[in-house]
């Protein structure tokens, strides 16, 4: 992964005598130092096979944080208070079947020894991820990418439902891709309500939440919203995350964001995070369009890192052997 931050650094060199060559004064931006990268995942079959069988998910890359720490508050899911355990006992619940979970690749959803490697990789991704925010005392991670098809979805699945196998935590995840929603489909859940219209006001989030087990929940789509980024930049939308924290109290509320090229809803949004998860396809995401989203990302939140999504081949050193 180190690779990647010599490249991003590259980009930005580039950048700067770019700068320099029009006459041009590089921002501030432009030449600041660049933010560590987190961990990778490698590229799973797309053939459904057993999940032992199956090569590794996608890699991440880890990121400094900057911004000061707030205090930790968040207590192990068994320390929770009756009302808001009633409140999670209290939603819909939902089974998914394992083998479409193989078939999209959620890894996570297995576990060690049914996922093989592939999960440990998921799990892996986990424990930094959570060491990194409990140290923070961070709760919101969204997951974003430069272009569509990264793998936003599948490594957000991945990762609520590794954090799920953990009963000291309560994860909820939101479907914020309000223009392609995908979370509801990969795990072959069909609703009748949207978190779309949850944030619009219009429908209840206890109404709009699924359960998985005791302390996993989904707000999902059925489809695209008309106006998602007026929609995420909203009072309400503000109001509603605060809400489920109060009324469910989670450990982690995951975003499963839009790509940042194509529209600015991540950027409209990423004030209400207190860190991201870039993620980039290999071979597909280029070193500029990743340095162009880390930047802006950083202006208004936490980077938590870089996930290298589709690898087709990992660093032995990160101990999975050359896939
Ligand atoms: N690590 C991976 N290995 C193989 N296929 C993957 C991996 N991650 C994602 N995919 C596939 O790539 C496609 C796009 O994934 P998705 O999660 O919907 O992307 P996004 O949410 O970024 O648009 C899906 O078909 C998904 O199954
Ligand atoms: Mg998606």
């Amino acid at each position: 992964m180190e690779r990647i931050q010599i490249a991003l650094e590259k980009a930005r060199a580039r950048r700067a005598e770019q700068h320099a060559a029009s006459g041009s004064q590089p921002t501030e931006e432009a030449v600041a130092a660049p933010q560590p990268v987190l961990a990778p995942v490698p590229e799973q079959p797309s053939v459904s096979k057993p999940a032992r069988e199956a090569k590794p998910a996608p890699a991440v890359q880890k990121v400094q944080a900057e911004r000061p720490p707030k205090p930790v508050a968040k207590g192990p899911a068994e320390r929770v208070g009756p009302e808001v355990r009633t409140r999670w006992l209290a939603l819909s619940e939902f089974r998914p079947d394992p083998k479409l979970m193989q078939r999209n690749h959620i890894v996570g959803f297995f576990g060690g020894r049914e996922g093989g490697k592939e999960a440990g990789v998921v799990d892996m991704m986990r424990t930094r991820i959570l060491q990194e925010m409990r140290k923070n005392g961070w709760r919101r991670l969204a997951i974003t990418s430069p272009n569509p098809t990264c793998g936003k979805t599948t490594v957000c699945l991945n990762l609520a439902f590794s954090l799920g196998r953990q009963t000291n935590q309560r994860t909820v995840v939101a479907d914020l891709d309000m223009r392609r929603p995908g979370m509801a489909r990969l795990m072959g859940m069909r609703r009748s309500t949207s978190f779309s219209r949850v944030l619009e006001g219009k429908e209840d989030v206890a109404e709009n939440l699924v359960r998985y087990g005791e302390n996993l929940a989904f707000g999902t789509n059925t489809g695209p919203a008309r106006n998602p980024s007026e929609l995420l930049q909203s009072v309400e939308a503000a109001e509603v995350l605060a809400k489920i924290e109060a009324d469910y109290d989670p450990t982690i509320v995951l975003c499963d964001m839009p790509p940042m090229l194509l529209a600015d809803d991540m950027l409209a949004f990423a004030t209400h995070v207190d860190c991201v998860l870039l993620l980039a396809a290999a071979e597909t995401t280029s070193i500029d369009d990743l340095d162009i989203c880390e930047r802006e990302l950083s202006a208004h939140t936490n980077v938590l890192g870089v996930v290298l999504n589709k690898c087709r081949y990992t660093d032995p050193s990160y101990g999975y052997g050359y896939y």
